[in-house]
């Protein structure tokens, strides 16, 4: 496949057009960014090790009748994807309390939830910041309909049980992740974007130890050692 014009690059990643104008390509990039850009830094080996765990992820998913925007490996680095419309929108799938959930409601981080998973919707807008909305929020913005909303919704929490339960085989919680949804060329709503420690919390069911980009954000240390483990567990057969 030839990469062609470079389409769009974010802070972890890279989309490249093909000679298929369905097909792009997404490369994962080693840098890291935290609180909207403000924290910046290389995570060596991160593009390597989260193309792996995505690609490992949507497999799984599409096993699981979850259509997603993956099509195959393209290098150690990068992927071939469909291509999408993406939502202006980014759902946050919440099993027990972390991060902004924590601040915003005040239980301390590990809480569990009463009715898990929590599914949070935010405004995909630098300028503003990526702001939670409200179900009325999304209805005045008209960034998506009511049909691909529900849609989206239910695939988010099909993907959580997915998820967790591939997880808790290997000795890891799923804490919380987002996720970004496009329409495909017939409309239908795919996931897209990636599933990697740079964009869930894993802790390790053990010792509740952070596998995530948390130990970036928060300058705990270990951070190449954290992606590899979970790079290790996700490759093994169940432990
Ligand atoms: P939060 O607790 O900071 O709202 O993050 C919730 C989850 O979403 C966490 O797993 C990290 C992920 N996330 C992203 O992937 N990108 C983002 O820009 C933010 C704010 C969170």
């Amino acid at each position: 496949m030839t990469r062609l014009e470079r389409l769009y690059e974010g802070k972890a990643k890279i989309v490249y057009a093909t000679d298929d104008p369905d097909v792009y390509i997404q490369d994962f990039k080693d840098s890291a960014t935290a609180f909207d850009g403000a924290k910046k830094g290389t995570i060596l080996e991160k593009g390597r090790m989260n193309n792996a765990i995505s690609s490992r992820l949507f497999t799984l998913l599409e096993e699981a009748g979850v259509r997603t925007h993956f099509l195959g490996l393209d290098s150690p680095t990068a992927m071939r994807i469909r291509r999408l419309d993406m939502l202006k929108v980014e759902f946050v799938v919440r099993n027990v309390v972390a991060g902004s959930l924590s601040k915003r409601i005040g239980y301390p981080e590990g809480t569990a939830l009463k009715k898990p998973p929590l599914v949070e919707y935010y405004y995909k807008d630098d300028a503003l910041h990526d702001p939670l909305l409200c179900l009325g929020h999304l209805e005045e913005l008209g960034v998506v309909t009511p049909e691909e909303l529900a849609e989206a919704t239910r695939m988010a929490r099909k993907i959580d049980e997915e998820l967790q339960k591939f997880f808790a085989a290997r000795g890891l919680i799923l804490v919380d992740f987002k996720l970004e949804f496009g329409r495909d060329p017939q409309g239908n709503i795919v996931l897209g974007d990636e599933i990697s420690p740079d964009t869930c919390r894993l802790w390790d069911a053990e010792t509740q130890e952070k596998l995530d980009k948390d130990r970036f954000r928060r300058d705990l240390g270990g951070v190449e050692e954290a992606y590899a483990e979970v790079l290790r567990r996700i490759l093994a057969e169940e432990e």
